[in-house]
């Protein structure tokens, strides 16, 4: 059976830890959430110690009044297995348990997260207390859902580690041949003899082996996922029926998360999108796009996220109860069933207690908390989305291996990260309202009128055969700079990149190329853009067509403008062979951004409410369409465009906005729309 999520409305809560606080403090707080609107608090997280004073003895009766009293107030809870932050015991009884760095230091407890995901004694004793939790729990009425560890993230150099990525490899590559060809070790005498002289890849005199740096990122993933396995298969033999999570952290570096998303019944993600960023809630619609897409599209939880400050930015912006109310109901639009928070009431002591909490240490009586109640009655009246989805004409290609290739050491540039490039891709989508999923590279792409892979540096044989034929079938894919030139296992693919795609895209590259501070120029060529000048800036691939169809739309400037890279005189920037595009360099936002909407347009992808000012971003989710001013100034929607852009006949649309209940027709005037307001407009019905 497929668990299911188990509330009615989106879920409205956040990290609980009654461990910091006394009794009488417990029978406050339910008030409080419930005068709030809270429904699910997260339980137990950095409850190990408490649970498990000393080794085998477990003090569970403080967890069960705890969760009896949050049930008696109708409050439900994400119950955690408590293994992010073992207790000192364990370390001092088992130093092997406390992970290594690369530079060989042995990191203590006195903190939190101080365990190797490799030693069997902390798994063992993960799962000791995991078990002692699950049978203690599992028939517990204010339990509705399973929370395992704590953005599982840990990296361990030890012998303990050691041991393990030797058992990895073996299941890898199977013999020690093997894995000296695949880490192409003929190169600086780096040949095993056995795979007891294998190691992790630590501090060495100078750049370490690529391929041995990327199967240490797969290993790494893999060991994390296997925790959460593991403690979920516990759970499992005692509560067959729950959800069972952990919560992810977006475009996370040590994880790859697309080959976690079939262990998780519901995706959930901790997102603390910084105020000082003015792009930040541009990069969060696509974090949360990763996140909704990691199961096909399935309603996610935002698991945590900030009232205002986070107590760990050097210069820490808080942000207003609109701001928080505007993200939160940002994720809803893009797909969450929880909107939750870090954490209900700001801790008093610790390194946590200037992290902003949705009851703040100066009481209720606040501005903080006044938003947190707003924000409880909004989600309330969100009901009518819970569950559904949204559908998307445009894939964003995502691949956690090519950014950690890309990542590595001793590459042409450290100004092309994957992460940035894919951001720089997607923000010209948002701007124009083009809705995205972010799909694996081997995922289905079937039903996409485009797809795009900024930052594809990886590409294997199935990879380059699965993009091969989505372009076979009709679909129109653009390329970014710096795409399918390794293999695998990091080696470069030989002849022109992208080598597995050159046919395809009727171009490629000889050369790359990062480029001097304040870049090159390029020229339109100005029939299907400009004519006018581009400043091509960090990288350009060296790219040239290939085949007669191929049209060269950016080419670089003539070769007496290219002081020093003469050679580079004339190569293609942009080409086109009939839908497949190659942008091979790093281009300014808007010149990115009119080749990208050119694509998609050609591809015919459609966005909703055009007309629209810039800032505001529209998302469709089921039958309701968001509708989020992000800008500083009132902002007014034409009625018919909302119409339209729910599949409405804009001439006798009846609308309704679930926040408000205020009802208009096509007769009525436009909607305002104050800044930073959400409306959510659905047929009434
Ligand atoms: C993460 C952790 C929480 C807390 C917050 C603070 O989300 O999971 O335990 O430390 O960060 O922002």
């Amino acid at each position: 059976m497929t668990p299911t999520w188990p509330l009615p409305t989106i879920a409205f809560g956040g990290d609980y830890n009654p461990e910091q606080w006394d009794r009488s403090v417990w029978r406050e707080d339910v008030a409080l959430m419930q005068r709030a609107g809270v429904t699910l608090v997260t339980v137990g997280v950095f409850s190990w110690a408490r649970l498990e004073p000393e080794p085998g003895r477990f003090e569970l009766d403080w967890l069960r009044e705890v969760l009896d009293l949050l049930h008696a107030g109708g409050i439900a809870v994400d119950l955690a297995t408590p293994t992010a932050s073992p207790p000192p015991w364990l370390g001092a009884l088992h130093p092997e348990t406390l992970p290594v760095t690369s530079d060989g230091v042995r990191l203590t407890w006195g903190s939190r997260n101080q365990f190797s995901p490799s030693s069997p004694v902390y798994r063992e004793r993960a799962l000791a207390v995991t078990r002692a939790v699950a049978q203690a729990f599992a028939d517990h009425p204010a339990v509705v859902m399973w929370h395992v560890g704590n953005e599982l993230g840990q990296v361990d150099h030890s012998d303990v580690a050691a041991h393990a990525f030797r058992r990895w490899l073996t299941e890898r590559y199977g013999s020690v041949e093997a894995l000296n060809e695949a880490w192409a070790t003929a190169v600086w005498s780096q040949g095993y003899r056995s795979w007891e002289e294998v190691q992790p890849p630590r501090t060495a005199p100078y750049h370490r082996n690529p391929a041995q740096a990327l199967d240490f990122r797969r290993f790494t993933s893999d060991e994390l996922r296997a925790l959460y396995r593991e403690q979920k298969a516990v759970i499992r033999e005692h509560d067959a029926q729950r959800p069972v999570t952990t919560n992810l952290m977006g475009f996370f570096a040590l994880a790859d998360y697309a080959s976690w998303a079939d262990d998780l019944d519901v995706v959930a993600d901790d997102a603390y999108p910084d105020p000082a960023d003015p792009r930040a809630l541009t990069d969060a619609a696509l974090t949360q796009d990763l996140v909704r897409s990691l199961r096909g599209g399935q309603p996610w939880l935002l698991m945590e996220s900030a009232t205002s400050g986070v107590g760990w930015r050097a210069h820490d912006l808080t942000k207003s109860p609109a701001r928080s109310r505007l993200e939160s109901l940002q994720a809803v639009a893009h797909g969450a069933d929880a909107v939750c928070f870090f954490q209900w009431r700001q801790a008093r002591s610790g390194p946590e207690r200037f992290h902003s909490a949705m009851l703040p240490t100066a009481g209720p009586d606040t501005a903080v908390h006044a938003g947190v109640r707003r924000l409880g009655a909004d989600l309330a009246r969100l009901a009518p989305v819970v569950g559904t989805r949204s559908s998307a004409q445009v894939a964003l290609l995502w691949d956690w291996p090519s950014w950690w290739a890309a990542r590595g050491e001793a590459v042409p540039t450290d100004r092309l990260d994957p992460l940035d490039t894919l951001r720089a891709w997607h923000r010209p989508l948002w701007d124009a309202r083009v809705a995205v999923d972010v799909v694996a590279p081997t995922g289905d792409l079937t039903g996409y009128r485009a797809v795009l892979a900024p930052a594809l540096h990886l590409i294997d044989d199935e990879v380059a055969a699965h993009l091969r034929a989505y372009v076979a079938a009709g679909g129109t894919l653009v390329l970014g700079p710096f795409t399918g030139v390794v293999d695998a296992s990091t080696h470069l693919h030989q002849g022109r990149t992208p080598a597995l795609l050159g046919d395809v895209l009727g171009a490629g590259v000889q050369e790359h190329v990062p480029l001097p501070d304040g870049g090159i120029p390029a020229r339109w060529d100005g029939s299907t853009f400009g004519p006018g000048e581009v400043l091509v800036h960090d990288f350009v691939g060296h790219a040239e067509a290939l085949s007669p169809e191929t049209e060269v739309l950016l080419a670089l400037g003539p070769a007496q403008d290219l002081p020093g890279l003469e050679h580079l005189g004339g190569a293609a920037v942009v080409t086109r062979r009939g839908a497949a595009w190659l942008v091979a360099g790093v281009l300014p936002e808007g010149d990115l951004a009119a080749v990208l909407h050119r694509a998609l347009a050609d591809a015919g992808v459609t966005p909703p409410l055009l007309g629209a000012p810039a800032g505001v971003e529209v998302t469709r989710r089921g039958d309701a369409l968001f509708v989020l001013n992000h800008t500083r100034a009132e902002v007014h929607l034409d009625i018919a465009d909302l119409a339209r852009a729910l599949d409405l006949d804009p001439a006798s649309a009846l609308l309704t906005d679930l926040l408000t209940a205020r009802q208009f027709t096509t007769t009525d005037t436009a909607v305002a729309l104050a800044p930073q307001d959400v409306l959510v407009s659905m047929e009434t019905r």
